[in-house]
């Protein structure tokens, strides 16, 4: 019998995560115990940050040891853990990449359980702005243009965090620019709001009772995310259920007193700027500031405290941190994170044979490139570089390194050159304008949004002048998100995406390169031929329209064809679906789809599936992602792939009344391996009441 595989075992991604297991109601009688008991000024303790430093990268907030009350100790982020060293994960990107819940859901436990070491309580990840274009200076911390895939990889890293400590999802929402942060207006309309911006957010919070959520700085429709009533009690208290407590982005994240507390912010972090003794009292004298407004956010703020023991923790033994299972994991990921790009003549993988000469060229490829150096970077006591990582993996061939200035006349004596280009931390990153004098000098220079997703010239010209001399050449590209290839793409032979590794970047892409590990990462983001291909990118903009079409979703609407597709990538091996076969299951459809491995080579790869909407009541876009699965198959091997596909996730928002609606229409729903190579496809209809499968033809 063929061996089934659930695209996503719900139960399995849930495993542990304590907020799941939080019995509500005891925990509510023992908050409204405590606040009994509470003054004023005890309450207004628990609604602010303690200090504006991190003591050990750790952050305070509220505790209380006559009370018993335990402070939040957060922590920085989405790649590992920002406190003194800590394994350095390949980035959010880079593990998007790799459609693989369950391996994100590991990663998960793995940053947790060191901020647990660290003494943290509260991770402040993962990071989940949609990717509305590649030139976010953040790229690297989120994980997709696509919300579907955005919420199915953020539920498993909170829920395998959620084993050791709260969580804290960020940043509510639509932070997407980085450069006018602090001040533009995400200005969406409900739908897209809805069904773009929030969806991951709303599934963080449902279904895996994500402890805390971190207000964005910038403004939704005018109003600053952190004072938004709408955002932070209508739709994350009301609508979702949310019991945990928001607390602001850092510094400028809380803008006012009463009118942040009113609507929803709990905890102003990282101390009280505008939640300080002497404006909380003039707010209350003036009449401004209802004690009872204090009182609930100050209820927020225990809650999670009770709910998850945090008065007795467990803390773990510091040896976890770096420990061999979490670097081989950081290595696992980034293997499995790489996306081959091209691969001409098969000129990957490389032979490690006697006598065959590879060049290795670039000064990327002689550095520790982790990515971004403001609040997600993580000290690591060591970095394996492609350099480093390619010498230890080669047995017979011979390696020759060449820096980015060395002299290239000896290169076409090579077999090969591999070029390691792209960005660092300077070309990319959070950008944070009084750090820019920080620029000048080095090491602190926080890079911002990009401008152009090109290459920067030093880059472009070395990966051309090394393909002009060498006989055959294969880049390896490093950075966050999209970059434009188009102009030197057909000069050379080979392509990796690699994006930032982490700390055993080099072995995997060594890995990758000699054909150790098979690739398997797919893009989670569409990389563009042209920088004008996506839409308009505006990187000092303070207004910016946000509608339904961005990524993939724009180009489908346009007509155009991106460089690489959402979700392509290459493989040393090839593999084929069979038959599908489509049925109800309760209030939705069960997909089951044959994926056989037909090249080779034992490999992976990621089954994607898109529904297309006819008949619509309402505008919609080409096809929008609604589940995909990665199977892994050795070479003849053919596996089940069992996916699900819920009636929910067909809907629309309806701005009026403001619900989501499952519109009487026809229903298409298309299998392939990347969002420009969709194969088969069989069409439901949906009548108002039934369903029924379209006759083919
Ligand atoms: C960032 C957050 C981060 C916080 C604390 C802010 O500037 O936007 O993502 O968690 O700093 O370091």
């Amino acid at each position: 019998m063929t061996k089934r595989i659930r695209a996503f075992d719900a139960e399995a991604i849930h495993a542990g995560n304590k907020g799941l297991a939080i019995d509500h109601d005891a925990v509510a009688r023992t908050v409204d115990e405590l606040l009994d008991r509470m003054t004023l000024a005890q309450k207004i303790h628990e609604i602010r940050g303690c200090q504006a430093e991190s003591i050990d990268g750790l952050y305070y907030a509220g505790g209380d040891e006559s009370l018993g009350i335990p402070p939040y100790r957060m922590v920085d982020g989405p790649r590992g853990a920002r406190a003194g060293t800590a394994t350095a994960f390949p980035v959010a990107a880079a593990r998007a990449a790799t459609f693989d819940v369950e391996l994100e859901r590991r990663v998960g436990m793995a940053i947790g359980l060191e901020v647990a070491a660290k003494g943290g309580n509260v991770l402040l990840a993962p990071t989940i702005n949609l990717l509305r274009h590649p030139g976010w200076g953040r790229a690297q911390e989120t994980y997709s243009e696509d919300p579907f895939h955005m919420g199915a990889m953020a539920v498993a890293f909170v829920s395998g965090a959620q084993n050791h400590v709260l969580t804290s999802p960020k940043h509510f929402a639509a932070n997407n620019l980085e450069n006018t942060r602090f001040e533009l207006s995400a200005n969406i309309e409900a739908r897209a709001l809805h069904e773009l911006y929030l969806p991951h957010f709303k599934r963080v919070v449902t279904e895996a009772a994500a402890a805390s959520v971190m207000s964005a700085y910038n403004r939704l429709n005018g109003v600053y995310c952190g004072e938004h009533p709408e955002l932070l009690t209508r739709i994350l208290r009301d609508d979702w259920g949310f019991t945990g407590f928001v607390e602001s982005d850092w510094f400028l994240g809380t803008r006012s007193t009463s009118t942040a507390l009113i609507a929803g912010l709990d905890i102003e972090m990282p101390a009280p700027y505008r939640f300080t003794d002497e404006l909380l009292h003039e707010a209350l004298e003036s009449g401004e500031l209802d004690e009872e407004i204090i009182h609930r956010n100050a209820r927020h703020a225990l809650y999670q405290k009770i709910a998850w023991r945090l008065d007795q923790p467990e803390t773990p033994d510091a040896g976890v941190v770096e420990c061999a299972a979490h670097v081989a994991l950081a290595r696992e990921v980034a293997e499995k994170s790489i996306v081959l790009l091209k691969n001409e003549a098969e000129i990957l993988p490389l032979d490690d044979r006697n006598g065959v000469r590879i060049a290795v060229v670039g000064d990327l490829a002689d550095t520790a490139n982790l990515g971004d150096r403001g609040s997600s970077f993580v000290t690591s006591s060591e970095v394996t570089t492609p350099l480093a990582g390619i010498s230890a993996c080669v047995k017979r061939a011979e390696v020759e390194f060449f820096s980015s200035d060395s002299d290239f006349a000896t290169l076409g004596e090579f077999d090969v050159s591999v070029v390691v280009a792209g960005l660092t931390y300077r070309d990319e990153g959070e950008f944070i304008p009084t750090a820019q004098e920080e620029a000048e000098g080095g090491d602190l220079a926080r890079g911002g949004d990009r401008a152009t997703l090109c290459l920067p010239d030093s880059q472009r010209q070395l990966i051309e002048r090394v393909a002009a001399l060498s006989t055959r050449t294969v880049v390896v590209l490093e950075g966050g998100s999209a970059i434009v290839v188009q102009d030197w793409l057909s000069r050379v032979e080979g392509l990796l995406m690699a994006w930032y590794p982490g700390r055993e970047g080099g072995h995997a892409i060594a890995d990758v390169l000699f054909g150790v590990a098979n690739p398997s990462g797919k893009l989670p983001v569409c990389f563009p031929t042209a920088d004008n291909q996506l839409m308009d990118w505006d990187i000092t903009a303070l207004d910016v329209p946000h509608d339904l079409l961005h990524g993939y979703r724009y180009l489908d609407h346009h007509g155009r064809t991106a460089e690489f597709a959402f979700g392509f990538g290459l493989s040393y091996t090839r593999f084929e679906l069979g038959d599908v076969s489509i049925s109800r299951s309760g209030a939705g459809f069960r997909v089951l789809v044959p994926v056989s491995n037909v090249g080779s080579r034992a490999g992976a790869s990621v089954v994607q599936l898109y529904v297309s909407c006819t008949g619509s009541a309402v505008t919609r876009v080409d096809k929008e992602l609604k589940g995909f699965g990665r199977v892994e198959l050795e070479v003849g091997e053919t596996v089940e792939l069992e996916m699900e596909l819920a009636d929910n996730d067909l809907c629309y928002f309806d701005a009026e009344p403001g619900q989501w609606r499952l519109d009487a229409c026809a229903y298409t729903i298309r299998l392939g391996f990347s969002a420009d190579h969709l194969g088969t496809s069989t069409t439901w209809v949906f009548d108002g009441t039934d369903w029924c499968p379209s006759p083919p033809g």
